[in-house]
């Protein structure tokens, strides 16, 4: 035998495993047990959203890496299903890496990137398929791996080489991967094949610029109606302006594609998210004529202390609410996922509240939205009666959000100890009004501004922050305050 990372011993070790739920999230998906990280083969299948994502459920660290496999009607309440792939193959042995899906005839198929060590402890990683008559049970293709070194064209890393997104286009299929050149540059390479078995070849798509890094991770293309537009993760990204490095950070890119030469020209780039925790959104196509995407993202960050794994909760890793993009008035907006929201039930609505004093409550759900001026300060402040809290100050004058979370437990950089409180993001609205949403989860906010920034992150507490509270410079206010609470439904 290969190896024992079998689909049997994966779904029994789940079956027979319990966590401890202090962190665990209600709105966000996370594993039955163990670690996860990237969403993998977000696909719209018979009317219902898959998720599978990368799993090793035997510990809260990155091992070798399965695919945990979920569905979901609403994208809030999601059904466990049986673990997809395993390690299991000469071409995979040694993780299956993050991928996507596509649906034809049927059948839904998944590509995914086998990671290789091989005897001379080379990595080599490969790209494979699995393939489903009913989206649960799957088979790898008897002639994988589709992709090996041999189709990476000359220049580019034959070690660095993952994360297939498939889509289709005027009647063919294409598939970007994240790449590297020789010499550390990320880019994205592009193939094509009639039938998704056979692949070739194409371009450079994305060829390097500095904002790709070393090495670009989970490359996903979408394309709006006078827009295309790449999301990637870039790794060791170094920010020329301000000389700071990022060892992993998301883009969002705007261009477009020349089909004659099959290169994206970029016009724009922008941080995906503003917050601590957002890596390797996945979209899927869920409506087209104008399309709109579905998306998905790690909400978590690599080389960083996780505190579900560092006080043995047996899990470790969480998503994001699925959110959607699409073009309206010209720019990609971002709002959370129609599911989610048709779930939200106000139990208070306030027209205005002045701040000229601290206002105080007590939170009730997991949902807020306000609107405030845009030459206002504000700081929402949510704690516990344990001295816990996490703030987010809305600074209009100084066009930027900033979150902080020192007050809840530490999260450090694993090698340099270096401490992740407060991050600040900056905002530059042109509105006269800051429309906020927020997502306030047991262990992260997502919020919303103006249906176009976005800032996602973690916080770890011993207990609930459920004091919500409300401060301004003089004259400040909020419109329009609604608190809701989600439908969330205990599917163990
Ligand atoms: C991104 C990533 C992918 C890889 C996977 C491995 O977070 O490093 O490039 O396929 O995670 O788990």
């Amino acid at each position: 035998m290969l190896n024992d990372f079998t689909l049997e011993r994966a779904n029994n070790f789940i079956k027979n495993n319990n966590i401890n739920k202090t962190f665990y999230p209600k709105l966000n998906f996370a594993a039955p047990v163990g670690w996860i990280n990237d969403p993998n083969g977000v696909i719209m299948y018979k009317n219902e959203l898959h998720l599978f994502y990368q799993h090793y459920p035997y510990d809260t660290i990155h091992g070798k890496m399965h695919w945990g496999h979920a569905k979901s009607k609403d994208g809030l309440n999601w059904e466990h299903l049986d673990i997809a792939l395993a390690p299991d193959q000469p071409y995979d042995k040694d993780g299956v890496f993050s991928g996507s899906a596509i649906e034809k005839d049927g059948k839904m198929y998944l590509m995914y990137t086998g990671h290789v060590l091989n005897e001379k402890g080379e990595i080599r990683e490969y790209q494979n398929i699995a393939i489903s008559d009913d989206g649960v049970d799957f088979e790898k293709y008897e002639d994988n791996p589709v992709i090996d070194e041999n189709d990476i064209p000359e220049g580019s890393s034959i070690t660095d080489f993952r994360d297939p997104k498939i889509f289709e286009k005027d009647d063919q299929y294409y598939m970007v991967i994240g790449s590297k050149t020789n010499k550390n540059k990320g880019q994205v390479l592009l193939y094509e094949s009639d039938n998704l078995l056979e692949w070739e070849y194409v371009s450079t798509i994305l060829p390097h610029n500095n904002f790709l890094g070393e090495m670009v991770e989970c490359p996903d293309l979408l394309f709006f109606k006078n827009k295309d537009v790449f999301l990637l993760s870039a790794m060791n990204y170094t920010d020329k302006e301000t000389d700071k490095f990022y060892p992993h950070i998301s883009w969002i890119i705007e261009g477009n594609i020349d089909w004659t030469t099959f290169t994206f020209e970029t016009e724009s780039i922008r941080k995906m998210d503003g917050g601590f925790d957002y890596y390797a959104p996945q979209t899927a196509l869920v409506s087209s004529n104008p399309n709109e995407y579905v998306t998905i993202a790690w909400q978590q960050a690599w080389n960083r202390t996780m505190p579900s794994h560092e006080e043995n909760h047996q899990w470790t890793g969480q998503m994001t609410i699925p959110r959607i993009l699409k073009q309206e008035n010209g720019v990609i907006t971002q709002k959370a996922y129609s599911g989610i929201t048709s779930e939200i039930v106000y139990y208070q609505i306030e027209d205005e509240l002045n701040l000229s004093e601290n206002y105080k409550t007590e939170l009730n759900g997991e949902y807020l939205e306000f609107e405030m001026n845009f030459s206002d300060q504000i700081e929402l402040l949510l704690a516990n009666s344990k001295d816990e809290n996490i703030r987010i100050k809305f600074d209009g004058l100084n066009q930027i959000i900033v979150f902080n979370r020192k007050d809840t437990i530490a999260i450090r950089n694993h090698d340099t100890e270096e401490l992740y409180d407060e991050i600040t993001y900056p905002i530059s609205v042109s509105d006269k009004s800051w429309k906020i949403k927020i997502f306030i989860d047991t262990s992260s906010v997502q919020l919303f501004v103006n249906d176009y920034y976005t800032l996602s992150s973690t916080f770890y507490s011993e207990k609930n922050l459920d004091l919500l509270s409300f401060s301004g410079i003089k004259g400040s206010k909020l419109n329009n305050m609604k608190y809701g609470y989600l439908n969330i439904q205990d599917m163990d």
